[in-house]
């Protein structure tokens, strides 16, 4: 039985004071639950609604890649900086300690290997996601794989309708096979198709015309940071995508494959979170590389 020694009835109603109508502050995201909204507001920051993913997920299909060969060594040391950490669960499970409190996008998709072409990815069980605690789930698309786009779209569908049974966010993840042509007429389809498909958040890759690779997307899109660029090419490279509307990136190898990791993730956040110019972002990359 509660306590009802000194109940106090209410008196403070605010009267003549409306309820102010909340709305959530990433494009598309309004009618979605409200635990798919908390998980978004800890992947991209609320004060500037964008968000520095680091992407370490390379493993799942390249193997130990250069700078991801001890993850405790390049990963764990950076991943204070990193708004999201994105791995696959065998890595989180082994290398990242649990108590780092950095929201997690698990990659959830596998079947595939440098070594063959495009295979018959499965997806993991939801279940995995939620012991895992993800913020996020991300799911593969190969839009224009003849051999493969049915099932890659099938598996994002399975994926949006577990994790919106849990509160789970699904991130689509475009695909650039080799046949695939890298420019707006092809991010804005497989962006665009994600979504209506029911991804929350869309990874793609920076192009020519990408504005309308974005304006076409009623969700968040973050961009990949692709091979590894000199910094000033990289730090431009997320700037162009601020500037032509990405809500972030989601960076992998011109992070942990630069010479300073930590100076170049942090750059990267000044772009993206601080609006710094490329040269201004590398002058900070250089001084925090150099202290
Ligand atoms: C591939 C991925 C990778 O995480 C992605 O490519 C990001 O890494 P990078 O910035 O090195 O390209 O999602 O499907």
């Amino acid at each position: 039985m509660a306590d009802r020694d000194d109940i106090r009835d209410g008196s403070n109603f605010g009267l003549g004071k409306p309820v102010e109508n909340q709305s959530f502050y990433l494009k598309g995201c309004d009618n979605l639950d409200w635990g798919v909204k908390d998980r978004l507001s800890r992947i991209f920051r609320p004060d500037t609604g964008k968000t520095v993913m680091l992407a370490f997920d390379h493993g799942f299909i390249m193997g130990p890649t250069s700078g991801l060969e001890r993850i405790d060594l390049s990963i764990v040391p950076i991943a204070e900086y990193a708004d999201c950490l994105m791995a696959a669960r065998g890595i989180i499970r082994t290398c990242i300690p649990p108590n780092t409190q950095k929201p997690i996008c698990l990659r959830a998709d596998a079947g595939t290997s440098i070594l063959t072409d495009l295979n018959n990815n499965v997806v993991l069980d939801i279940e995995d996601a939620i012991r895992l605690n993800a913020s996020a789930a991300a799911v593969m698309v190969a839009v224009g794989d003849s051999a493969m786009e049915a099932k890659t779209i099938a598996n994002l569908y399975k994926m949006v309708d577990a994790g919106t049974r849990y509160g789970i966010p699904i991130m689509g993840v475009t695909a650039v096979g080799k046949e695939m042509t890298r420019d707006s007429r092809y991010f804005g389809l497989a962006s665009r198709m994600c979504a209506e498909n029911g991804a929350s958040i869309v990874k793609t890759y920076y192009c020519e015309g990408f504005e309308k690779v974005t304006a076409s997307c009623p969700v968040p899109i973050v961009i990949a940071g692709g091979k590894k660029l000199p910094e000033l090419e990289a730090l431009e490279l997320a700037s162009n995508a601020i500037n032509d509307g990405a809500a972030g990136v989601d960076m992998g190898r011109n992070v942990f494959q630069s010479d300073a990791p930590a100076a170049m993730i942090q750059a990267v956040a000044a772009v993206v979170h601080e609006g710094l110019k490329p040269q201004e972002a590398l002058d900070l990359f250089e001084t925090l590389k150099n202290a």
